[in-house]
């Protein structure tokens, strides 16, 4: 039996600046993901603050947060199994510098902070990223 599983990713403002937007959600869908939900928004410092407050104490999470906060983002729910090992996999090294070719960092990554995807690391962080973005009834399908 097919197992499916959730998880959350964020097209960053690097990427959204590149119009990469369209190249990096053709990759969801070649590679299997189908997209449960998607919106394109603006963050204020104060909610990537909470965003990523797993990193608050981190000598990078003020650039972090400021980056974030500094332009449009596009956040998607994504579903397929084993869709948070998966997606890692495609989005490649969180440094592009170490990412693999034909991943999404090694294509539109500039340098670690400015890495034009993030995706959720597990099970736990998936459940809380999903439900920062996402309502319920946006999820319920
Ligand atoms: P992301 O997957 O969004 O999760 C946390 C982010 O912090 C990460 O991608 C990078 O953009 C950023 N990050 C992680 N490590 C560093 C670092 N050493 N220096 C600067 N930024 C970092």
């Amino acid at each position: 039996m097919k197992t499916l599983q959730r998880t959350f990713t964020i097209v960053k403002p690097d990427a959204v600046r590149k119009n990469a937007v369209g190249d990096i959600i053709e990759q969801f869908e070649k590679n299997g993901f189908r997209i449960l939900a998607m919106k394109m928004l603006e963050i204020s410092k104060y909610q990537a603050e909470q965003f990523y407050a797993v990193h608050a104490a981190r000598p990078f999470f003020n650039t972090l947060t400021d980056f974030m906060s500094s332009g449009p983002i596009v956040v998607l729910a994504l579903e397929k199994e084993n869709a948070i090992a998966d997606l890692r996999k495609l989005m490649g090294a969180t440094n592009p510098a170490q990412a693999e070719e034909g991943t999404i960092r090694k294509k539109w990554a500039t340098n670690i902070e400015h890495n034009a995807i993030h995706g959720s690391d597990a099970e736990d962080t998936s459940r809380f990223e999903l439900s920062f973005f996402f309502a319920g009834y946006e999820l319920a399908k």
